[in-house]
């Protein structure tokens, strides 16, 4: 992405191999999240120019120096969230939180630079920067997993699934027998629903405006849809199926409307975690003494709260067992050259994830 606003380009540029601490992959696969989309159209301006992609997996090739628990040929996993591993946050196990993730600000790696580059020009990284065929990554950011899994469609525990199956099972600490409320059912809203099924919620109410997303969301876990074409009858219809609201309700599209409705329907002693992500200058309203006196939370979830080596491998392991199906989310594979089609597809939000494929 040379300016925001504008198509993507696709050509060559250059890479440099991996410094210490750093791993180069040959990219399989990248899904293309509505992040993604926002990004490219300004509302959340990143550094350009700068190759983006964040939802990658891949071969590791070269180790930088210092690399342990990597080897050549080892499928991965790219989480797109460094971490330091050893600053106080990360010591309480919240890597997403790491104290020095500011040192990859500006779509830079650990050391202040970038390994792309065009000539002269440097050019940024969105980690781990899957819209392209090779990456050089931070070494704890390409997590192994087995190599039966289908290294295409994996890529989508990248951000979709570890973001939307960790609000429910790590933000939201789904217990079994609740209920569960999924607002937007794309790939990360998907996710969630299947997230809710996996810790074993008795009520799954999946809400979308496409027809599309809900079946999709029947066949995934959700046991009741809402399709919520007027604004205003979201609500009632939720009410309809879980006359107190949802012990959790996961918002996993981003706007003020949704998330206020999130907050709404979220039952007393329960919790609304927004997931989608709004636009900076984006204010919510709320009841503030319902929330009181109904003891209701209202969090943020950023990256599921996950840890990459601790969460990745097991919801690897859940799409071994059959628990987690990713096929269903998947509407296409595409080739690189596609990627502004690709893109573009979210402004009418009726297609599921599209994967970018490197042939
Ligand atoms: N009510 C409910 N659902 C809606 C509404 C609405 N008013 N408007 C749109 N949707 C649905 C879309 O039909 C779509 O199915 O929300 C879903 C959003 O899914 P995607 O566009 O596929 O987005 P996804 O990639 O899942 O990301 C969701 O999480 O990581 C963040 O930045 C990301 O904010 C985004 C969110
Ligand atoms: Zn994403
Ligand atoms: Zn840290």
């Amino acid at each position: 992405m040379y300016e925001t606003g504008r198509p993507l380009v696709v050509e060559d540029v250059e890479l440099d191999p991996p410094k210490a601490g750093e791993v180069r992959i040959r990219m399989v696969a990248s899904g293309v999240c509505r992040s993604d989309w926002h990004e490219v159209r300004g509302v959340h301006p990143m550094p350009t120019p700068i190759v983006l992609g964040h939802e990658g997996s891949g071969v590791v090739e070269e180790l930088g120096e210092g690399v342990e628990g990597l080897a050549p040929g080892d499928h991965v996993v790219l989480s797109w969230l460094p971490y330091c591993g050893s600053c106080r946050r990360c010591a309480s196990g919240r890597p997403n939180l790491c104290e020095r993730l500011g040192a990859f600000d500006g779509g830079v790696l650990a050391d202040g630079t970038t390994r792309l580059h065009q000539g002269g020009t440097r050019i940024h990284h969105n980690l781990p920067a899957s819209f392209a065929e090779l990456a050089v990554v931070p070494a704890n950011t390409a997590i192994k997993i087995d190599r039966s899994l289908p290294l295409d469609r994996v890529a989508l525990l990248g951000c979709a699934v570890t973001t939307g199956v960790g609000a429910v099972l790590n933000t939201a600490k789904v217990q079994p027998g609740r209920s569960v409320a999924v607002i937007g059912c794309g790939g990360v809203g998907l996710s969630a629903v299947q997230g809710a099924r996996i810790a074993g919620a008795a009520s799954i109410v999946a809400v979308d405006v496409v027809p599309a997303k809900l079946e999709l969301a029947r066949g995934l876990g959700a046991t009741d849809t809402v399709l919520a074409l007027a604004e205003e009858d979201a609500e009632p219809a939720i009410r309809a199926v879980l006359p107190e609201g949802a012990d959790a309700v996961i918002e996993a599209l981003g706007r003020p409307s949704t998330i206020e409705l999130a907050v709404r329907v979220t039952a007393p002693g329960g919790i609304a975690v927004l997931v989608g992500m709004a636009p900076p200058e984006a204010r919510v309203a709320l009841d503030a003494l319902t929330m009181v006196y109904q003891e209701r939370t209202v969090t943020g979830s950023w990256y599921g709260s996950c840890v990459p080596p601790r969460d990745l491998p097991m919801l690897a392991g859940l799409v071994a067992s059959g628990a987690l199906r990713l096929d269903p989310m998947i509407a296409r594979f595409r080739p690189l050259d596609e990627i502004n089609e690709a893109l573009a597809s979210f402004e009418r939000g009726e297609e599921a994830r599209t994967v970018i494929a490197y042939g």
